[in-house]
């Protein structure tokens, strides 16, 4: 396995000027109390310089904003800065062993970068924050000017507490938060699987109602897992061509080993991967998706007085279900008791789903050496279920999902052409009683096309081009504490890299358009474009938009020169003789 979970991407980016490149996210800000009595803490300043060493910092909760837990809201800044060489690296912040944001850094430059994670908002934390513990940050990082790694990273991580009075009520908050983690006190707490997290929980027997997040990410040889090969159709390209297991990739969240939720997870782009998104950081990489799964149906099962394992898994649509190594899971319930401390009761009325998705995998393999393959599944899970709470209310809870996938990837031209055209949509949804509680509604679309140049002998490639059309579209309620929110982010880009005497060089353009709005009426929107690393055009509008605006200086006059390039699974191969 990859000592880093990112550590082989190879979008190394030397930069040649002086200034220190500003690299974002384009995302909405976070939706916050206006007009509140706030304090900031500095939670911790580390230097990341080493690989299996996170920052641990024993947390103690402030009393300047009012008592500890009676906040209106808090959210967290997470600021980076580093100058040299280094790899893009994962980052995550685990907090009463919660992970509670998994993050990445952009690449930086010689002349060093800076960026500021979007300042994100943990309110349905507040239960953790209100309580002494310990908080990890990790960031593994490898430095040794031997291998040209030299970038350090330095992290600042604070809070903004948001006092409540009347006029900013104190935030709603989940009873019990239960950590789907490894529970390690000093090391990271997500969890890589294959095999699975298995957590036994000691589930309030009181419990009402009980929501699943889960964080996962593909990292290693399944960092591009949308553009791994269906095992079928491996043995019809070159060796090296493709990581096997195939591109579809369901997270399961089990009970006892039965599927209580499924997600369709989102390709998550890291900045120094394929597309030349640079310095506008591909979406959401500085604060990487969350999927909602509403358990309050298992409760019957979870307030029996057993231990019970809740999992979280990671399989494919090969017969065996493998999938490579490595995905980085973990997860949290949000639990809500009854007034009463009696034992909640009740049943699971009725169960449908199945342990895997349907999957088909059609292909062609052409006499030219051309191989076109296609793999879809499709997902329906319904859960029915009756709670009582120990003061006596009833609630009827019904628990549906129905997600659908569709990956085509075709190798021409003796595999130097790639391309992906990938379907993720799904819509799940809970009622308690009627009313909804959980909705997610989404369709990801991601198209990249890979085309490699070698030179006359065939054997040296002289220029990688990619270009990248990205969508995340999705409505979400995730749970009773956050209202529900519509988010359009779309993101097209494309670059090359190619051979220069002396060296490499480097270009790139994207476009990215971006909508944020919640039921309650806050909106924002975001249409920046950049030309390499230079701002071309910005314009930032809604309720959120800053009220002094937005003001990009136009950045470095810089061309691209990545140390090693612009990278795709399917051309490790050819990657090697780059330039050779
Ligand atoms: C985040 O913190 C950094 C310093 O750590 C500061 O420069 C920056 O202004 C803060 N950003 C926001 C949005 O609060
Ligand atoms: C990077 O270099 C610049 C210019 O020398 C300096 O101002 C900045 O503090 C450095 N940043 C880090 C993280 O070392
Ligand atoms: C996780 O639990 C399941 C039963 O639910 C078991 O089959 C499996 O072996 C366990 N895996 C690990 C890694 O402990
Ligand atoms: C494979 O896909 C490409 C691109 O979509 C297409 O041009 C070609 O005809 C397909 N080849 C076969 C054998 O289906
Ligand atoms: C899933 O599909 C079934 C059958 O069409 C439908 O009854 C159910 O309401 C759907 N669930 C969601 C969340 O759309
Ligand atoms: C590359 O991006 C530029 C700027 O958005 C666009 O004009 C051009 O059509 C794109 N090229 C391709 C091949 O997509
Ligand atoms: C990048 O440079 C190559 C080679 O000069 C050129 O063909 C391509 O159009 C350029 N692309 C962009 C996005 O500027
Ligand atoms: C950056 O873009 C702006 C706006 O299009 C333009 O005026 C400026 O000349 C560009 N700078 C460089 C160095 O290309």
């Amino acid at each position: 396995m990859i000592a880093s979970p990112t550590a082989f991407i190879l979008g190394l980016v030397l930069g040649a000027s002086a200034q220190p490149l500003v690299d974002f996210q384009v995302s909405q800000p976070p939706v916050v109390p206006t007009g509140a009595r706030t304090c900031d803490v500095q939670i911790l300043q580390h230097n990341f310089d080493s690989f299996g060493n996170p920052a641990v910092i024993q947390y103690t909760p402030p009393t300047a904003c009012g008592t500890p837990g009676s906040w209106a809201a808090v959210t967290l800044n997470y600021t980076g800065t580093s100058n040299g060489t280094q790899f893009d690296r994962l980052s995550a912040i685990s907090f009463h062993n919660v992970e509670i944001w998994r993050t990445s850094t952009p690449e930086p430059t010689t002349a060093g970068i800076i960026w500021t994670a979007c300042r994100q908002d943990v309110t349905k934390f507040i239960p953790l924050f209100a309580q002494p513990g310990t908080l990890i940050l990790d960031l593994d990082n490898i430095v040794d000017p031997n291998q040209g790694l030299t970038g350090e990273y330095l992290i600042t991580l604070t809070a903004t507490f948001f006092a409540s009075d009347r006029a900013h009520p104190a935030a709603k908050t989940a009873d019990v938060i239960i950590p789907l983690s490894n529970l390690s006190p000093t090391r990271q707490n997500y969890v890589s699987v294959p095999p699975a997290l298995n957590v036994t929980v000691d589930f309030p027997r009181n419990a009402v109602k009980a929501f699943v997040e889960i964080q996962a990410s593909g990292n290693g040889n399944e960092e591009f897992w949308y553009f791994n090969t269906a095992n079928e159709f491996l043995g019809d390209l070159p060796d090296g061509a493709s990581f096997p297991n195939g591109p579809l990739r369901e997270v399961r969240l089990l009970v006892d080993g039965q599927v209580a939720g499924a997600v369709l997870p989102w390709a998550i782009f890291f900045t120094g991967a394929i597309d030349p998104l640079v310095p506008i950081v591909s979406y959401p990489a500085l604060d990487l998706v969350t999927y909602s799964i509403d358990l309050t149906p298992f409760i019957p099962v979870l307030t029996d007085g057993k231990d019970h394992i809740v999992s979280i898994d990671v399989i494919s649509a090969e017969d065996d279900h493998a999938i490579d190594q490595n995905w980085f899971v973990s997860g949290n319930i949000q639990v809500f008791v009854d007034r009463s401390s009696k034992p909640t009761t009740g049943r699971i009325i009725s169960y449908n789903a199945e342990p895997f998705p349907v999957t088909t995998t059609t292909g062609t393999a052409g006499d030219n050496g051309d191989v076109n393959v296609t793999v879809s599944g499709t997902r329906s899970l319904s859960v029915v279920s009756e709670i009582k709470a120990g003061s006596g209310a009833t609630t009827l809870v019904k628990w549906s999902q129905n997600l659908s996938f569709t990956n085509t990837q075709s190798f021409l031209d003796d595999t130097l052409i790639q391309l992906v055209r990938q379907r993720s949509t799904g819509t799940s949804r809970s009622t308690h009683n009627g009313a909804t509680v959980v909705s997610d509604v989404f369709d990801f679309p991601v198209d990249v096309d890979f085309v490699v140049a070698v030179d006359s002998t065939g054997q040296n490639v002289v220029a990688e081009t990619v270009i990248v059309d990205h969508t995340f579209s999705r409505t979400l309620l995730p749970n009773p504490l956050v209202v529900q929110s519509t988010i359009h982010s779309h993101q097209r880009g494309n670059g090359s890299l190619f051979s220069v005497p002396g060296g490499r060089s480097g270009n790139g353009t994207n476009v990215n358009e971006f909508s944020f709005a919640d039921v309650q009426g806050h909106t924002f929107t975001r249409q920046v474009a950049s030309t390499n690393n230079n701002i071309t055009s910005d314009r930032v509008g809604g309720t959120l938009a800053p009220r002094t605006p937005f003001k990009f200086v136009p950045q470095r006059p810089a061309t691209l020169v990545p140390s090693a390039g612009l990278r795709a699974p399917g051309s490790l191969r050819r990657q090697t003789r780059f330039g050779a």
